[in-house]
């Protein structure tokens, strides 16, 4: 089913089954050095031919990105990885047998085959192969291995849905392949294999503890928790920008559940005092707790996954509600709640409260 919005084509397709003719399309489009925003596990991402200098330009263009952070080079399989990479070390072997297809980036040796641009000048790549059939039949089409950063406007929360896509680049992308909702919801985990020890840059969906499984102990530096330190330089260049942030003010409150529900109850009478329209994102456990204006609940604590699929979906939804203060539950930097911490803490920019 295709549509157009605002001259971006939009391509709807079977997350299974995608159609032979409606992938063509959208692979004609990126040959031709156009950007076509596609559905990946983790979050939307937005395409193009990593050979392809000019076209790689363009997304930077239309994310209003800064120049200074690289893209993750997307490819179809295992073998591919070798295009990107200039040298495979054993422990990245290691980790794409176990977790390709998957939200795991692996950094390493750049090759000269992709464009200088797609890496930003440096000398490393980050390469991964997404566990999702329409993204995988896509870079197969196209022929070529797919630069691609999250397909929002930068600082905004990753896509999850083609709408969210759709809400920050309509008209400045040529095409958007809409397969519904994408899944773990936070972007994929980053792991550095040109340092020694590798350094976890960004948690995601593959925990630090499934990836010392495999090969052993990792630096873990603060950019990971979220909490960056003034002066400090993120390794992912990227952990450096504020991210993720609804147009309202996030403020996060981390600690007990019990002290954490207490806490926002009192910053709502502060914040409603003051006139301000105020949300909540609650968990599942304490929705009920809350006196606010709008209350979302953002999934359950029990589950920290749920609350990773619905994060940035529920940040959007608070620009809608007209809030002008999102007062957010911490959860526990366990498994993928530590993804879920770092995205969180990053949107509230320093206004962390511990109680
Ligand atoms: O799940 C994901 O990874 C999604 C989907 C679309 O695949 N992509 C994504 O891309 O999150 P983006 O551009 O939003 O985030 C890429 C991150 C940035 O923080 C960037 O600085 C880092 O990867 N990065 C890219 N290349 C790098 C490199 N050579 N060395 C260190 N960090 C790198
Ligand atoms: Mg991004």
């Amino acid at each position: 089913m295709e549509s157009s919005v605002k001259g971006t084509r939009v391509l709807r397709v079977n997350r299974e089954n995608p159609p032979e003719g409606s992938l063509q399309i959208a692979a004609d489009i990126l040959r031709s050095g156009g950007l076509v925003a596609f559905p990946t596990e983790t979050v939307y991402g937005l395409g193009a031919d990593t050979t392809n200098a000019e076209a790689v330009r363009k997304i930077f263009k239309a994310k209003d990105r800064p120049g200074d952070n690289p893209l993750i080079v997307h490819v179809a399989d295992v073998d591919d990885v070798s295009f990107a990479a200039a040298v495979v070390p054993a422990p990245a072997q290691a980790l794409m047998e176990k977790f390709w297809p998957g939200p795991l980036t692996l950094v390493l040796p750049r090759s000269d085959r992709i464009a200088d641009v797609v890496s930003c000048g440096l000398p490393t790549v980050a390469v991964r192969m997404p566990d999702h059939p329409v993204a995988r039949a896509l870079i197969r089409a196209a022929g070529v291995p797919l630069a691609a950063p999250s397909a929002n406007l930068s600082g905004r929360p990753s896509p999850t849905t083609a709408e969210h896509v759709l809400e920050d680049l309509a008209g400045r992308i040529d095409c958007l392949i809409d397969a519904g909702e994408t899944g773990i919801g936070v972007e994929s985990t980053i792991i550095d294999l040109t340092v020694d020890p590798p350094a976890l840059l960004r948690p995601g969906g593959i925990t630090p503890e499934q990836i010392c499984a495999v090969i052993g102990p990792v630096f873990q530096g603060a950019t990971v928790s979220g909490q960056v330190e003034l002066g400090e330089q993120p390794k992912a260049p990227g952990m450096k920008y504020s991210h993720y942030a609804p147009i309202a003010d996030l403020v996060l409150v981390e600690g007990a559940p019990s002290r954490v529900a207490a806490k926002i109850n009192d910053l709502i009478v502060e914040y409603s005092r003051e006139g301000r329209r105020v949300g909540v994102m609650a968990t599942a456990e304490n929705r009920g707790a809350y006196m606010a204006h709008v209350v979302l609940e953002v999934g359950s604590m029990q589950r920290p996954a749920t609350i990773a699929t619905a994060l940035f979906a529920t940040l959007r939804a608070f620009d809608r509600h007209k809030v002008d203060v999102v007062l957010a539950e911490g959860i526990p930097p366990k498994g993928i709640g530590l993804a879920v911490m770092n995205r969180l803490r990053k949107a509230a920019g320093g206004r962390v409260i511990e109680v």
